[in-house]
């Protein structure tokens, strides 16, 4: 069952990847933050000392855009908006073999697209299906290099982002495209990879419900253990040394943030959740290319998972009897698609 621990080596070359494999947590957070390492299709001219990036670049307007739109203050109007959903679609759950991907999650970061976003309901559908051609590609990716269809899908989604029926106070910015991408789909499965995981660990289910002063901890915990972001593609501008080795210009590199969040070396018991853990992990990125939508993520998890695990009236175990669920298996991506519970009344004093 997903996920294993892994054991992280030192930097090698993949013949299979034509890549270097990047897995153990000190060589993995040297990387993302090394200055000399960028993400493909980006470039630094070496021959100057790089200039951190001050939100003029493509990359900087994308950030800059994504974190204007889900300022502070929008985060707390959608999270207020968006609890009373998320109570009403865990009540509408049936009592057995209820699915928290179909169920919950879904619909949940459907509307929150919705809201963010500003498309017409009449466009949504379309929408979103062009976003799951994107998210399947870079769930698939083995490089950082997009394949023509996404091309396509990306140039299509845009529009429909920027048509005049767009709410014009939501209008398309610069990393519309991501975040539309991320919200219906990456998010959805953050949720599947959390709530899997957080269902086979009975305890910390039990803290999350009843301590909600370690609810943020532990859904960090969860995403360390279970993020759906397995690798992150970079490229060396010039020869950079880490874990010991030199990996030359121009080599392309893969990094593996899932592996680095496991690193026993740095997480004792890596696959326990534990509440005290003082190193960061790397699930949502590190760097200069840090998850922009990074405390969305968090306000997202945490209305949804509250809803499912922390309310009153109903307690949710894992339907041990189900089918085995499919996972995405994608490279780069990785998550179940279904997430099957039974629905019991009332709260348990023990769930397994
Ligand atoms: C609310 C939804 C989300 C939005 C709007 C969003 C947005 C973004 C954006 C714009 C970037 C690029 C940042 C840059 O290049 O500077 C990014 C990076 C990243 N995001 Fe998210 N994201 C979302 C959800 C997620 C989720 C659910 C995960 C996984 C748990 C995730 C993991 C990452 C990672 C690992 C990176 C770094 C990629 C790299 O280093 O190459 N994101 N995100």
């Amino acid at each position: 069952m997903k996920p294993e621990v892994p054991c992280p080596r030192p930097p090698y070359f993949s013949t299979q990847q034509n890549a270097w494999v990047v897995s153990a947590y000190a060589d993995v957070t040297s990387v993302l933050r090394h200055p000399l390492v960028g993400v493909v299709g980006s470039t630094i001219e070496v021959s100057r000392p790089p200039v951190p990036d001050a939100g003029g670049t493509a990359h900087g307007v994308v950030r800059r855009d994504t974190q204007a739109a889900f300022s502070a203050a929008h985060r707390q109007e959608w999270h207020t908006d968006l609890t009373p959903l998320a109570h009403r679609l865990v009540a509408q759950l049936p009592e057995h073999d209820a699915d928290l991907v179909t169920g919950v999650a879904i619909p949940w970061c459907l509307s929150l697209a919705q809201l963010t976003s500003g498309v017409a309901p009449a466009t949504m559908k379309m929408a979103v299906a062009h976003a799951a051609t994107l998210f399947h590609a870079s769930a698939h990716a083995t490089s950082g290099q997009p394949g023509g269809e996404s091309a396509h899908a990306a140039r299509t989604l845009l529009e429909l982002l920027s048509s005049p029926e767009t709410e014009t106070t939501r209008a398309a910015h610069a990393g519309s495209v991501q975040a539309f991408v991320a919200i219906t789909h990456s998010l959805p499965t953050a949720m599947a990879c959390i709530w899997h995981t957080l269902l086979l660990h009975p305890a910390p289910m039990t803290t999350y419900r009843n301590a909600p002063q370690h609810r943020a901890a532990i859904i960090e915990e969860l995403l360390r253990i279970a993020s759906p972001s397995r690798v992150v593609f970079r490229v060396a501008h010039d020869a950079v040394h880490v874990g010991g080795v030199t990996i030359p210009r121009n080599a392309s590199m893969v990094v593996r943030i899932a592996d680095a969040n496991l690193d026993a070396a740095v997480f004792h018991h890596p696959m326990r959740i534990q509440c005290d853990r003082t190193s960061p992990p790397v699930a949502l990125g590190l760097g200069l290319h840090h998850c922009a939508g990074a405390s969305l993520v968090r306000m997202a998890l945490e209305c949804t998972t509250s809803a499912i695990f922390a309310t009153g009236e109903r307690t949710v175990a894992r339907a041990t009897g189900a089918l085995p669920v499919p996972w995405i298996n994608g490279f780069a991506i990785d998550g179940p698609q279904a997430v099957r519970v039974n629905v019991h009344p009332g709260v348990a004093s023990h769930v397994s």
